[in-house]
């Protein structure tokens, strides 16, 4: 089981010092809109992964007018301690695991896991296929190193045989042999990264109809894989490169594969009510923890950003009596008002205010706290 202990923030958001100890079961965060709630569980997020599920841009994570921010946690990994920091600056970012500096983030990427749930997930449901394959290729990444590897070698490949189809469509070259060496490359690495995402979609589908059923009392929802090249890549290639040539890009891969969600025969994405996108994109992510646990072993933080607006009564219970019960989890929400807490054995409350700690209160018994 990872889970962090003690959390510093310094010039993190609207936050200028943090220091506190969270439960290593359930915490909840309240407070009203803007104090500071999402920030928090964010800078646990970046601590984790290096940078915001919210934002690319890593300067806007320090405060206005701080020259630098930084996040220091102290975790349990599974049965090792550990201290982990991020530095934002304009210089750039550092990473250090128990005080040394990580050259490559993507070494020190995934030491803490963290699995977040967060408004724009809601996306996953009705949002473009790009918003699927982020979900897939994170949710991946952490825990296969490989497929990472992969996916960057990908992503290389298909920068420089885009670069070339828009070097053949203005007649600059006329090299299709180089085109036909970036295409194998290309299905080269596409092949290991569809054979990946079939076999993690292949191993989520029986957990998410059963989660799914959990929290909705609903049967029935399924998750597809649509890859974008279905037979003999190189045939699909080779059909599509007047097409490639024509566009100046890649027009087939594993960058244009989708996911589908469906209620029987229904598409998610046409027919689903604003509880139901909610509840579909908090079932994804609960079976992906789900699927950790079971697969590898591995208990994540579990980081639930606003997971009950929009949800009736027997939802959001319903969610808070499905929580696995080892994990560390984060809840953020502005009111608990209608929400029966006594379902939980125990739990750490934190109600927030304007980027400060203002009260904390623990309920149950002190064993996770
Ligand atoms: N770099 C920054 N420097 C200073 N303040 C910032 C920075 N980034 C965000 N903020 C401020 O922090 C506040 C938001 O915090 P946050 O999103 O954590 O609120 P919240 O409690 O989750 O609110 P809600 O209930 O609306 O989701 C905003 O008012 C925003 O303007
Ligand atoms: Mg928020």
């Amino acid at each position: 089981m990872h889970n962090i202990k003690r959390l510093q923030l310094k010039n993190y958001r609207l936050y200028d010092t943090l220091d506190t100890e969270f439960s290593a079961g359930i915490n909840l965060i309240t407070g009203q809109n803007a104090q500071g709630k999402t920030s928090l569980i964010e800078a646990i997020y970046v601590l984790a992964l290096s940078k915001s599920h919210k934002t690319p841009l890593d300067h806007v994570l320090i405060r206005e007018d701080q020259p630098f921010a930084k996040i220091t946690g102290e975790a349990n990994l599974d049965t090792k301690r550990a201290t982990l920091e991020i530095i934002l600056s304009k210089q750039g970012k550092k990473a250090k695991f128990n005080h040394v500096e990580y050259k490559r983030l993507s070494d020190y990427i995934g030491s803490m896991k963290v699995v977040m749930f967060a408004p724009e997930d809601l996306n996953l449901v009705k949002g473009s296929p790009a918003e699927r394959r982020r979900f897939l290729d994170l949710e991946m990444g952490q825990v296969n190193r490989m497929y990472l590897h992969h996916l960057g070698q990908y992503r290389k490949v298909l920068k420089e045989r885009n670069e070339h189809l828009k070097a053949l469509q203005k007649k600059k070259s006329d090299d299709h042999v180089l085109l036909d060496v970036l295409t194998e490359q290309l299905i080269h690495y596409g092949t290991k990264i569809v054979r990946a995402r079939r076999s993690f979609i292949e191993a989520l589908q029986p957990i998410i109809s059963r989660v799914y059923k959990t929290l909705s009392g609903e049967n029935n929802l399924s998750l597809t894989y649509d890859p974008s090249i279905e037979a003999d890549p190189y045939k699909a290639y080779q059909a599509k490169k007047s097409l490639d040539i024509l566009t100046g890009t890649t027009n087939l891969g594993p960058h244009r594969d989708d996911c589908g969600l469906y209620f029987g025969s229904q598409d998610l994405k046409k027919v689903a009510s604003q509880g139901q996108v909610r509840t579909v994109a908090l079932t994804l992510k609960l079976a992906v923890i789900a699927l950790l646990e079971e697969t590898k072993n591995i208990a994540p933080i579990i980081l639930l950003d606003d997971v009950f607006s929009e949800l009736d009564k027997t939802r959001k219970e319903n969610i808070l009596k499905n929580l696995p019960k080892e994990a560390q989890i984060f809840i953020t929400a502005t009111s608990l008002e209608h929400i029966n807490l006594n379902i939980l054995d125990n739990y750490k409350l934190f109600h927030i205010k304007n980027g400060k700690i203002e009260g904390v209160e623990t309920h149950g018994s002190t064993s996770k706290l």
